[in-house]
């Protein structure tokens, strides 16, 4: 069918792996605890924190954006023209917004993004990226759609 299981027991803190879902890219980070606590520091930076702007699944309005905080799923396509932005982590994204060290930049336009997929104002996207519908089968095992 349609829907892609995901073994996500490799997944290294900090790591971020790609798969494929209906032909688009789905990202899966395993966010580490410094990762989560950045999220609560630069809010008053982002256009939407809370996700209300978007059809977004109900547990992807808040701060993580995600089922397990410790996982962060997302559809990798920028909602601005759809190009596919690009993974800063470990300070690298310190060059695009002062003092956040991890997120995501998009080449084509310049939009930014945190590590919610939240986006950063005074950017062309007008929206957070997707969250896709997922469940998690067991511990291990992600199904996206
Ligand atoms: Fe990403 Fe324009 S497509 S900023």
């Amino acid at each position: 069918g349609a829907d892609v299981e995901v073994d996500i027991s490799g997944i290294e803190p900090g790591q971020l792996i790609r798969v494929m879902w209906r032909s688009k890219p789905v990202w899966i980070v395993r966010r580490t605890p410094e990762i989560l606590e950045e999220l609560g520091r630069h809010e008053d930076q982002l256009k939407d924190p809370n996700s209300e702007a978007e059809q977004q699944p109900t547990f992807a309005q808040n701060r993580f954006r995600s089922m397990k905080e410790e996982y962060l799923v997302l559809v990798g396509i920028c909602t601005h023209l759809g190009c596919s932005p690009q993974h800063l982590k470990d300070g690298a994204f310190e060059e695009v917004v002062e003092g956040v060290p991890d997120g995501f930049f998009c080449p084509c336009h310049g939009s930014k993004f945190d590590m919610a997929g939240r986006v950063f104002q005074n950017v062309p996207a007008p929206l957070n990226l997707v969250v896709p519908p997922y469940q998690f089968v067991d511990d291990n095992t992600l199904i996206i759609g």
